[in-house]
């Protein structure tokens, strides 16, 4: 029977997790510590002191989290390989029994007819790298080359979707300039310094994938934003376009070739290591872009300043929040969408992740009718499909997440996903929302 519900028939319908928010299994089989295990562990730095230590055990777990992606007949999941199961200190010899764990991982999807979608970096750097400077040090970029590698060589024959790394943005400007995010630093030439070398990290991966032969498809996930102008006048339209710079085109014009951004160059170019040859494997080719979208700003124009290097600031919006504080915007995902089509040659799109934090509590009879999160769902697709009709090449939509998870500094109290998890017992249960995703995947409109 053919779908009716206006999305292609080779419409990719996923959901996504990473490695540290999920796996738990902190010291075993001879996974050495990530700047994630350093991090929590730091009394102050995530909420009530949670760590992804346990998480949602799905170390031991993932047959169940398979059977439930089996059930929601889901097409593709996205998970994140742990690099310190791989590589406890970040080189050298990897580690077999880490390498088996993602291998029937990857066994157990392709079984259940579902595409494995890797991806070798969601910020759980090795904190023996960090040790050496972490993202500040040119080193770690050649490292993660060897550890992708090591990836190609091991699953390469079995996984056709790869991803380099997620939002990169994050990394480096909540790791190196707020804080909030693991190694947990607060300086501006650290920064510079981590987005040039996850963004050459990320060109050495794609290249040596490319060298190795291998077919399948490889791209960059960012959480790309352009916030609406407050208004339409010029000036607030144009400090729409810089606001959108440390977001989006930091990333994506160097990624097709075409530098860094003049504005970013002139406030920080002289921070930045770049040596010569780095934008030409920066620029190694991909085949698609993955874009994290969950909210939308509004800013207007303000004075441009040492400390307002984009001259914009933040305006009151009216839209509902989410958990997160972040507003529900549904049209924000077709402007960004649409924006990234038409100033870069990006051959394919993808919604690598989207979704919404609720409350969800379960009714008197253990239901967990997590309406919020159902029209959130549904809003979102919808825009999906409206970019689709206006010819923006969008191939698919991954939900995060199929469950709740660690959700870095806010631990367990933040909850993403399609189905809930005991934190005791670590029980699996789907939420409503997790059979809206089955209807709306099995093609039953939105
Ligand atoms: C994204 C992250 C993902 C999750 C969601 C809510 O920025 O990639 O791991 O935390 O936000």
């Amino acid at each position: 029977m053919k779908r009716q519900d206006g999305f292609p028939e080779d419409f990719v319908w996923g959901c996504s997790t990473s490695s540290y928010q999920i796996e738990g299994a902190a010291s075993e089989d001879g996974r050495g510590p990530s700047i994630w295990d350093t991090f929590s562990h730091t009394p102050g730095k995530v909420v009530q002191g949670h760590t992804g230590d346990i998480a949602c055990d799905s170390y031991h777990r993932w047959r169940e989290d398979v059977a439930l992606l089996k059930e929601l007949n889901a097409g593709a999941y996205r998970f994140s390989v742990s690099w310190t199961r791989i590589q406890p200190d970040g080189k050298g010899k990897p580690n077999q029994k880490g390498l088996d764990y993602y291998s029937r991982l990857v066994d157990g999807l392709r079984e259940a007819g579902i595409e494995p979608w890797l991806e070798l970096f969601h910020w759980d750097l090795p904190q023996a790298l960090e040790d050496a400077g972490g993202w500040r040090n040119r080193d770690t970029a050649f490292r993660f080359e060897e550890y992708a590698r090591i990836m190609y060589k091991a699953i390469g024959d079995r996984v056709e979707h790869w991803t380099s790394m997620n939002e990169p943005w994050c990394a480096a400007f909540l790791g190196h300039l707020t804080g909030e995010h693991a190694p947990g630093l607060r300086d501006r030439e650290k920064t510079s310094r981590a987005v040039h070398h996850l963004l050459l990290a990320h060109g050495l991966a794609a290249r040596a994938y490319r060298e190795g032969g291998f077919k399948g498809e490889y791209g960059l996930v960012i959480n790309a934003a352009k916030p609406r102008p407050a208004t339409l006048r010029p000036e607030d339209v144009e400090a729409s376009e810089r606001a959108s710079i440390e977001r989006t085109s930091l990333w994506l014009d160097p990624v097709f070739g075409r530098g860094y951004p003049e504005l970013f160059m002139q406030h920080f170019g002289s921070q930045m290591p770049i040596e010569p040859g780095d934008m030409d494997i920066i620029a190694a080719p991909i085949d698609f872009i993955g874009v994290n979208y969950y909210n939308e700003d509004a800013v207007r124009a303000a004075l441009l300043s040492e400390e307002n290097p984009y001259g914009f600031e933040y305006v009151p919006t009216w839209q509902r929040k989410t958990e997160m504080g972040w507003d529900i915007e549904a049209q924000g995902l077709r402007r960004i969408l649409m924006h990234i089509a038409r100033n870069w040659p990006a051959k394919v799109l993808y919604v690598t992740e989207n979704g919404a934090a609720f409350a969800d509590a379960p009714s008197p009879d253990g239901v967990i009718r997590d309406y919020d999160r159902i029209e959130y769902l549904r809003e979102h697709l919808a825009a999906c499909r409206q970019v689709i009709a206006d010819e923006v090449p969008l191939k698919g939509y991954f939900v995060w997440s199929l469950m709740d998870n660690f959700e870095w500094s806010f631990g367990y109290t933040r909850k993403f996903g399609l189905v809930s998890i005991d934190h005791i017992t670590k029980a699996r249960r789907p939420k409503l929302s997790f059979y809206y995703y089955r209807d709306a995947i099995a093609g039953f409109g939105l």
